[in-house]
């Protein structure tokens, strides 16, 4: 297959579509090098990557729940409740954070995106290795105590939890939309047309 039609064949997994094994320590690392070629605005090497292996995701779950629980606003108990428990069920869950490096030339921002270009390069490189992923939110990690929690210390930003697993079923392609409603050439000033005409 050509890198292209992998890029094209990507799709995600959810928590309740995958199932134990996790990848295993030398699948992992092949995934997780593909973060090195991820652009990186000034070579800063922003990346901090932080597992959490089967055993170990229910108790992380509930640490997690009790911290959110006591210290969240603006979301229902009930729904923390729920998501905490849906995340149990995780084979594999990674922290990627931006180690960022401040003051530094190179913005907060571009630090910050090149590690989400490295999580765009995880959940590739996971889809080459047969491998289930998803990218979820970090809300959590927002949060002090979720921040310390996975001993990040206030120098690094939470960017993607990404789970991993083994898929239960191998046909996950999905229809993807034609790119050229979101394609335009620049024409003159404030002026745009389609890009690609039928
Ligand atoms: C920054 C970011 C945060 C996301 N957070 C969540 C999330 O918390 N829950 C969720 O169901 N999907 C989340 N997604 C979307 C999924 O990762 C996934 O892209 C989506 O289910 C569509 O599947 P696909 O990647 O196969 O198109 C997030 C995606 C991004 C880029």
């Amino acid at each position: 297959m050509s890198a292209l039609d992998l890029i094209y064949q990507r799709s995600s997994c959810h928590v309740h579509e995958m199932e134990a094994p996790a990848p295993d320590s030398k699948k992992l690392k092949r995934i997780f090098q593909s973060v090195m070629s991820a652009p990186d605005h000034g070579n800063i090497k922003p990346w901090h990557i932080v597992v959490v292996g089967a055993e170990e995701v229910p108790s992380m779950c509930e640490l997690m729940c009790e911290a959110w629980l006591q210290h969240a606003e603006h979301i229902e108990p009930a729904r923390i409740r729920r998501l905490t428990n849906y995340l149990k069920a995780s084979p594999m869950v990674v922290l990627v954070s931006a180690n960022i490096v401040e003051p530094h030339a190179v913005s907060r921002r571009d630090q910050v995106l090149a590690v989400a270009a490295g999580c765009q390069n995880i959940l590739l490189a996971a889809e080459q290795e047969n491998v289930a992923a998803i990218w979820y939110s970090t809300d959590a990690a927002e949060l002090t105590q979720v921040h310390e929690l996975f001993g990040l210390t206030s120098k690094q930003e939470p960017v993607a939890f990404i789970m991993l697993g083994t898929k239960k079923l191998q046909d996950t392609k999905k229809n993807r939309s034609d790119v050229a409603e979101h394609c335009y050439r620049w024409v003159g000033n404030e002026q745009l047309e389609p890009l690609f005409k039928e």
